[in-house]
């Protein structure tokens, strides 16, 4: 009786061996694929360049007849001041010299203020009272072919150094 019962257990073994087999083979495919994948990612990257992709330096401030004479104009997103003047134009650096706040134009002073720590600075960027340990900076501003202002945010120049139209 018992072994009539293994020869028929047999081929249900068989179908069982065959089944795990399968889901091996199936498990491997998955892990090589899975290497792959992380192969190429891996590969994407040490191609890929390693830079960081920084804004431009050089900043348009449109046409001169957008300043009036004796006005302080701040474009909070270059961090600049544009400023036009009897003299000419001329732009600061807006950020401030003591630890990097953005400051802000007071008409009603006269001067440029530091939100932060109080450091005061007059239109020309001079340093007039606070813990700013420099005057703010001048930059290069120049007129391109179209009749337009340009910055250079990152050219320091010497104070008073006049853009003259
Ligand atoms: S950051 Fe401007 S005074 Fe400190």
């Amino acid at each position: 009786m018992s072994e009539n019962r293994m020869s028929e257990d047999q081929p249900r073994l068989a179908e069982h061996l065959i089944s795990r087999r399968k889901l091996f083979a199936k498990l491997g495919a998955a892990s090589l694929g899975l290497a792959a994948t992380g192969t190429l990612g891996l590969t994407y990257r040490f191609l890929s360049p390693n830079v960081l992709y920084e804004a431009s330096p050089i900043v348009n401030a449109g046409k001169p007849d957008s300043y009036p004479l004796d006005s302080v104009t701040i474009d909070v997103n270059s961090a600049i001041y544009l400023i036009h003047v009897q003299e000419g134009f001329f732009s600061l650096n807006a950020i401030c010299t003591h630890l990097g706040c953005m400051t802000v134009w007071k008409p009603d002073l006269d001067v440029i203020t530091c939100p932060c720590h109080g450091s005061q600075f007059s239109r020309e960027g001079q340093k007039l009272d606070g813990p700013a340990p420099k005057p703010l900076p001048w930059l290069k501003t120049w007129m391109n072919d179209d009749g337009e202002i340009m910055v250079d945010r990152s050219t320091v120049i010497k104070p008073f150094e006049f853009l003259r139209i």
